[in-house]
């Protein structure tokens, strides 16, 4: 059997672990501004974009950088994947507070959607140029 693959899901693995720190380091951030710290916000804002390029680094040598209209259209089925069938699944089994942050992510998700297809006819209309 091939590593290749092998070697494709440890990267895609390092993207996600990486991606996840990052976005956990500017969660930090934004508790530092909350707090009035705007000093150590900004220093975690730098260790996010750090991560950051490790993980486009990860992505890009996983082979898993799409050209833009793929991409997009792979961003809109991830979200609607996670609108439609993720998250209605978690909420069935949870209640409370969770179910409410869950139903939030759904209603944002949403507009996440909309931007992206709205995107999409940008790029298409762009042709190859850069969209405004
Ligand atoms: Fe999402």
């Amino acid at each position: 059997m091939s590593r290749v693959p092998r070697a494709q899901e440890h990267l895609k693995t390092g993207f996600s672990s990486e991606a996840t720190t990052a976005a956990r380091y500017r969660a930090c951030a934004r508790s530092a501004e909350a707090a009035g710290l705007p000093n150590l916000a900004r220093r975690w804002i730098e260790l996010a974009e750090a991560k950051d390029e490790l993980a486009a680094l990860l992505l890009g040598a996983a082979g898993q950088v799409r050209e833009t209209e793929r991409a997009i259209a792979d961003s809109i089925a991830e979200e609607r994947y996670e609108n439609e069938v993720l998250y209605p699944k978690m909420i069935r089994e949870i209640g409370g507070e969770a179910e409410e942050v869950l139903l939030s992510v759904i209603a944002a998700q949403q507009g996440h959607v909309d931007r992206l297809e709205k995107l999409r006819g940008e790029v298409r209309s762009a042709a190859g140029s850069d969209v405004g």
